[in-house]
């Protein structure tokens, strides 16, 4: 072999195990990305929280917000089934009543109700809360689940406060507050507010509640979720010893129309993760079913709850001061 054949071979060899030292490595941080997102499917498929109590609920009175689609219908299904009498309330009636429907075939239990109620307008809260309380001698469990998340828009309801912020808490907090009586009468009885693992991005600003400040939507929904654990603490403490508790829940990543406000590539990349790694509504629905009737755990009321276990939140979360003056400040905003 000439000089210059042997120079050509050999640069062609040692180009050629670049390459295929650089492949080999693609081949490994690939074996790694899938490996490890497989490792992640896992882990959270062996974590994740499932109600194991089968207690029956024959003659108790559930109230839930947002009940005909999402996390919220499949608590209303998982209850009906049960055989607690089932109350949907919701602004939509139509979706209400396919909701219904749906709950009353599946589960054979008639006793599931639909009424109006729209959280973002406090007229509708207080009829909604009188109507109840008229047609009903007893609530044990309210489930203040309904919410309303990235809203394009900064947008002001009937009331003249921001929606998410109105409907996410405020409209649960004029609620809870027009039914206690009635789940005090009732005891023993539970609240659950359904909130996020998004409320650590969350604050409590006491001179932009109404963004007026700033808008950013997706924040503006965790400023509402920090809300919900705050209420629950602060109610939890106003209702020692009547024998009402409350929780807060996370009830993880799930798959179903919450996003419905995102669109283009951040609405694809957002379904691709929630497809992947989402929890079905039914697994979403597991904390919140737990907290309405697992007995015993009366002494967590005001705690933070995921996978059907207590767990921590955020400090902001934890500050009792706070949590007093949103009480407060809620109080004159819904003229309570
Ligand atoms: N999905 C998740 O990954 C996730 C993660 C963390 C926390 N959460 C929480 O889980 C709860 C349920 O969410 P989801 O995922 O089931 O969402 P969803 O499918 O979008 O359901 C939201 C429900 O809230 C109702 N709602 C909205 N605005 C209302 C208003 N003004 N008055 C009465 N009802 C109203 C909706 O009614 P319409 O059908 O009429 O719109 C719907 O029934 C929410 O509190 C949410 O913050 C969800």
């Amino acid at each position: 072999m000439d000089q210059w054949t042997w120079t050509v071979l050999k640069t062609f060899l040692a180009d050629y195990r670049t390459d295929l030292f650089h492949l080999c490595n693609l081949w490994k941080v690939l074996v790694l990305a899938v490996g490890g997102l497989f490792l992640l499917k896992i882990y959270s498929t062996l974590t994740l929280g499932i109600c194991k109590d089968k207690r029956d609920l024959r003659g108790k009175t559930v109230i839930i917000t947002g009940g005909n689609t999402g996390i919220g219908k499949e608590t209303a299904m998982e209850l009906a089934r049960r055989h607690a009498r089932v109350i949907l309330a919701c602004r939509n009636q139509e979706k209400a009543k396919l909701a219904s429907d749906d709950i009353v075939s599946l589960t054979g239990n008639k006793n599931v109700k639909i009424m109006k109620l729209d959280l973002s307008s406090q007229k509708s809260v207080r009829k909604f809360a009188e109507e109840f309380k008229r047609t009903n001698d007893r609530l044990d469990i309210l489930i203040n689940n309904a919410a309303v998340f990235a809203l394009r828009e900064r947008t002001l309801t009937v009331d003249g406060y921001e929606t998410t912020f109105a409907t996410n808490h405020l409209g649960h907090f004029l609620l809870t507050n027009l039914l206690l009586d009635l789940l005090k009468k009732s005891a023993p009885s539970r609240i659950i507010n359904v909130s996020s693992e998004s409320h650590r991005l969350g604050t409590i600003r006491f001179d932009n509640l109404n963004s007026e400040r700033s808008y950013v939507s997706d924040i503006a929904y965790s400023h509402t979720k920090l809300a919900n654990i705050l209420f629950t603490r602060e109610l939890a403490k106003r209702l020692a010893r009547t024998g009402v508790t409350t929780y807060s829940l996370h009830p993880g990543l799930v798959c179903t129309d919450i996003f419905r406000h995102y669109f283009g590539v951040r609405k694809f990349l957002v379904n691709l993760v929630i497809s992947m790694y989402g929890k079905t509504a039914l697994q979403g629905a597991q904390t919140t079913v737990f907290l309405a009737v697992k007995p015993g755990i009366e002494s967590f009321s005001g705690s933070y709850f995921s996978d059907c276990k207590v767990v921590g939140t955020s400090a902001k979360a934890m500050d009792m001061k706070i949590a007093q003056k949103l009480w407060e400040v809620s109080e004159e905003m819904t003229r309570l």
